[in-house]
């Protein structure tokens, strides 16, 4: 069979002409048994690398259990796997979802009801300029991409876009009808941006006096990505939702929104919100498998560790090379923008034949979302790389 045969998919994914096979640690192997040192962990999902073994054998013991019984029947991965995720994140009830974006149609429809019971219709939204929320109609809603939004109007109504850091400008979009305030802690795929403690704690002040839920979108950044299991952690702020999915299964397609007590005590009653799939003992026993292993691996430290050594790197190749605008980014979710002149779509073939895969995002970026287990020799193996690629532009 030609395993590039895309005749019966439907064509919305641009593809890199690889066919994957097999992953080992940091390292994943082509079908031509070529090998390529990951700094993509597959948008930011395998953060334990591949084939890690403790994470392989709990999911193979659930197999052999039980995969799946539905949510009418209680489960010993899902109790494990919401009080790993509510202790990790600060926030005690957590809905399962299979996706990030399922988890912001749920954080969506925690908003909408909780002003409803405060006798608010059609609530609004506000979320950021160069946000990525997910494609489906609400979280596209809140995907401020005109190019996605375009073909799929009307979307949700009621949703503003406010400047990314830029508090003046949320101030100005607060009406009375505001539920939620969206924002990805560390912005993704509009390009790599963290947000400032100043924005972040004025957020939090406003949704306080003006009892607004601030949602934290942690889908890409969370997980420990920054050096810490969810990247609000670094100002002192704990969101009233958080969106998680991508590295809390590590591979396993999870998903959840956690919410206050406070919030889930005024918002979703029984029978309001449902998944088939969503937290199912597989599905869990891969979060808790995650969680475990974190520990074991000192995940968190590591990431701690490594940042400097990164972002050193990253700074050192920006210096050296011209047509590299800016490095921003926090812990080891990193980008590099360039200027026009080179195309990063270009750079990221190099790298590619010389064994490094790379990821883009924003307008012309370069984006690091290596596996959390890396090391010094990788950091180096791959500066080492991106620098051969790099030359063939000058
Ligand atoms: C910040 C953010 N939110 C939401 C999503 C959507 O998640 P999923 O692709 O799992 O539906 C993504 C995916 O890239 C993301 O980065």
């Amino acid at each position: 069979m030609d395993f590039k045969d895309q005749s019966h998919l439907v064509q919305t994914y641009k593809k890199f002409d690889i066919t994957l096979e097999r992953g080992e640690g940091v390292y994943l192997f082509d079908v031509q048994g070529k090998k390529y040192l990951d700094f993509a962990s597959g948008i930011g999902v395998c953060a334990l690398g591949y084939a890690n073994a403790d994470y392989n054998a709990a999911l193979k013991t659930q197999i052999d259990k039980i995969i799946h019984t539905s949510n009418l029947f209680y489960n010993e991965q899902i109790a494990k796997a919401s009080a790993n995720l509510a202790k990790a994140c600060g926030l005690s009830r957590v809905f399962f979802t299979n996706s990030g974006t399922e988890a912001c149609e749920g954080a969506m429809k925690v908003a909408r009801k909780y002003a409803f019971n405060k006798g608010i219709k059609g609530a609004h939204f506000i979320a950021m300029k160069n946000s990525f929320h997910g494609r489906s109609l609400g979280a596209l809603s809140l995907t401020s991409n005109a190019k996605y939004q375009k073909p799929f109007k009307p979307l949700i109504c009621g949703v503003q876009y406010a400047k990314f850091n830029d508090f003046k400008s949320v101030q100005k979009l607060v009406r009375d009808k505001t539920c939620a305030i969206f924002v990805e802690t560390v912005q993704g795929e509009g390009g790599i941006s963290p947000a400032t403690h100043k924005f972040y704690t004025s957020l939090r002040r406003l949704c306080d006096e003006r009892d607004i839920l601030l949602v934290a979108d942690e889908i890409q950044c969370g997980m420990g990505r920054s050096g810490k299991f969810f990247a609000y952690e670094h100002f002192g702020v704990l969101p009233d939702i958080v969106l998680s999915a991508k590295a809390l299964g590590c591979g396993a397609s999870v998903g959840a929104f956690a919410v206050s007590e406070r919030v889930a005590s005024k918002s979703l009653d029984l029978g309001d919100h449902g998944s088939t799939y969503g937290g199912n003992p597989f599905a869990c026993a891969a979060i808790n498998a995650v969680f475990e292993i974190y520990e074991k691996q000192n995940i968190l430290q590591n990431v701690t560790n490594l940042t400097p050594t990164l972002e050193k790197a990253l700074n050192s190749i920006k210096k050296e090379f011209k047509f590299i605008k800016k490095r921003s980014g926090l812990g080891l979710m990193q980008g590099l923008r360039f200027h026009k002149s080179v195309k990063v779509a270009e750079v990221i073939k190099e790298a590619q034949k010389r064994g490094l895969l790379l990821l883009s995002c924003g307008e012309n970026e370069l984006r690091f979302l290596p596996p959390l287990i890396i090391r010094q020799e990788h950091i180096d193996e791959m500066q080492e790389r991106l620098i051969k690629s790099l030359n063939e532009f000058l």
